[in-house]
C-alpha cells in the first residue's frame, strides 16, 4: 500500500491540477458522444457545422454548470459553511475564489480562437481549460470589481527561463499601459538578491522604459515594485538611481505575521533544507553545486549542464517532505520548488510576496489583484501559493502573458 501510495503521489498528484482535470473529465463526455470522427471533412461541411454547434452548446452548458458551482462555493465560504460546498465535495483540493468566474462567456471566447468544439479527434485539453479559466478570471475581475494590482512572476512569465527582460520584449509597452492607467505592478520573483543592481541586470529593459517614458507621471512610475526571494526583498522604483531601484527596509513593508519570523528559525530551516539538498546531490549524483543565501538555499547545475526533470522533482519532494515534517517547518512558511534547471528552498512564499505588495500600495483587496505566473502545480511550484492572496492566471510562456494583458485591455474596454 505504502509503495502504491508513494507512486501515485510522487508521480501523479502533484503534476495534475485537480480542478482542471475534473472539468476535462466533464467535457470528455460530450466529446465522446458528439464528436464524429468518421465524418469526412470535404463532403459534409454542413453536417460538420451542425455537429460543431451541437457540441459547442453542450460544452458551454457544462461550463455554465461549473460557473454556478463556483458561485455556490463562494457563497458557502462567505457564509462560513465551506463544508456545504458541492464543488468542495467533487474537487476536495479546490481553494478559494476571490471573484466569480465567467466560464461560459470565457469558453465562447476561447472556442472562437481554439476551435475546441470543431475538433473531432482531440478532446478538450488541459491547455484549453487552463486558458478558459484565465479568461473567466479576467471577466470576473473586470465585471465584479477592477484590477488595481497586477503581480508578475519573472522566469517564463516575463522572459524565457534564466534570461533577462530586454528592451525588445513586447510585454514592456503593456506594463507601461497598466501603469499609465493608474494600476500598480509588482514583479514577484523567486530570484533572491539583496542588492538592487542585480535586479536591474535581469529587468533593465522594463526599468529603463519606465524611466524614459514621457507619458508616465512620477506617481505612476512609483507604481512599480520588485519583490525578490518570493517575499524577502522589496525594491521600489527610484528615478534618482542608475539601477532605477531602491531597497525598501523591511520595517516599512513587513506584514505583522512576518515580523514573527525569527532569525534562529530561519537559520534552522535553511540548515535542514541544505542538509537534505546535499543528501540528494550525493545520492542522485547531481552535477550541481549548493548555494546558501541569507533567505534561501538551492542546488544549481555547474557548467550549465541540464539536470533531468525526474531528478529535479525527486529533490524538491525530498526537501519538501523533510522540512514539512520538522518542527521549524510547521512554524515558518517556506517554498521548495523546481526552477526548471535548479531547485531552491526560500523562506516565505509568493502568498506573502503578493500580500506585502498589496499592503505596500495601501491595502489592495485580493479580489482586485491578479498574479500571473507559470508555476501552479501543487508541489514543487512557487506561484501556486499566490492563490491564497489573489486571483491568478496560469500562463505557459512570455507570449501568453502578452496575450493575456491584451485580453484584459479588451475586456476592460468592452465593459466600460
Ligand atoms: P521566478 O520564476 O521569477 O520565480 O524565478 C525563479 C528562478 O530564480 C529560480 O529557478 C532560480 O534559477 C533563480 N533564483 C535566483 N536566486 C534565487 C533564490 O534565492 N531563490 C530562488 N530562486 C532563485
Ligand atoms: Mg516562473
Amino acid at each position: 500500500m505504502t509503495t502504491r501510495y508513494r507512486v501515485e503521489y510522487a508521480l501523479k498528484t502533484h503534476r495534475r491540477d485537480q480542478l482542471i482535470e475534473w472539468i476535462k473529465g466533464l467535457l470528455a463526455v460530450p466529446f465522446v458522444l458528439h464528436s464524429q470522427p468518421t465524418v469526412i471533412y470535404q463532403n459534409h461541411s454542413e453536417g460538420l457545422q451542425t455537429i460543431a454547434a451541437d457540441t459547442h452548446q453542450r460544452y458551454a452548458e457544462i461550463m455554465l454548470d461549473v460557473e454556478n458551482l463556483i458561485a455556490d462555493h463562494i457563497h458557502h465560504e462567505a457564509a462560513s459553511l465551506p463544508g456545504k460546498s458541492k464543488l468542495k465535495l467533487l474537487v476536495p483540493s479546490v481553494g478559494s475564489f476571490f471573484t466569480a468566474l465567467h466560464l461560459q462567456d470565457a469558453f465562447n471566447y476561447q472556442d472562437e480562437r481554439r476551435f475546441i468544439s470543431r475538433r473531432r479527434f482531440v478532446a478538450p485539453s488541459f491547455n484549453d481549460i487552463r486558458l478558459t479559466l484565465n479568461s473567466a478570471q479576467l471577466l470576473g475581475l473586470v465585471r465584479t470589481s477592477s484590477v488595481e494590482l497586477l503581480t508578475f512572476d519573472g522566469d517564463v512569465t516575463l522572459y524565457d527561463d534564466g534570461k533577462n527582460l530586454t528592451p525588445s520584449n513586447p510585454v514592456i509597452p503593456r506594463i507601461l499601459r497598466l501603469l499609465q492607467q493608474g494600476r500598480k505592478v509588482g514583479i514577484v520573483t523567486a530570484a533572491g538578491y539583496e542588492d538592487a543592481p542585480k535586479y536591474y541586470e535581469r529587468l533593465y529593459g522594463l526599468l529603463d522604459a519606465v524611466f524614459e517614458s514621457g507619458d508616465l507621471s512620477s506617481e505612476q512610475k512609483a507604481g512599480i515594485v520588485v519583490m525578490g526571494g518570493e517575499s524577502n526583498f522589496l525594491f521600489r522604483f527610484d528615478e534618482s538611481k542608475d539601477c532605477r531601484l531602491s531597497y525598501v527596509p523591511r520595517e516599512e513593508w513587513l506584514l505583522d505575521e512576518m515580523t514573527a519570523w525569527r532569525e534562529d528559525d530561519i537559520k534552522e530551516l535553511l540548515d535542514l533544507a541544505e542538509n537534505a539538498l546535499r543528501t540528494c546531490k550525493d545520492a542522485l549524483n547531481l552535477p550541481a553545486a549548493v548555494l546558501r543565501k541569507d533567505r534561501a538555499v538551492g542546488v544549481y547545475p555547474v557548467n550549465g549542464v541540464r539536470i533531468n526533470r525526474e531528478l529535479l522533482e525527486e529533490t524538491v519532494l525530498v526537501v519538501q517532505n523533510t522540512v514539512e515534517r520538522s518542527a521549524v517547518g510547521a512554524r515558518l512558511p517556506f517554498c521548495a520548488f523546481n526552477g526548471g534547471n535548479d531547485v531552491f528552498v526560500d523562506i516565505g512564499d509568493k502568498s506573502w510576496g503578493v500580500r506585502a505588495c498589496q499592503r505596500y500600495f495601501n491595502g489592495i483587496d485580493p479580489g482586485k489583484t491578479l498574479h500571473i505566473g507559470d508555476q501552479f502545480l501543487s508541489a514543487g511550484a512557487n506561484d501556486f501559493k499566490a492563490r491564497l492572496a489573489s486571483t491568478t492566471a496560469w500562463i505557459a510562456s512570455p507570449a501568453e502573458t502578452v496575450d493575456l494583458l491584451d485580453e484584459l485591455e479588451a475586456a476592460v474596454n468592452s465593459s466600460s
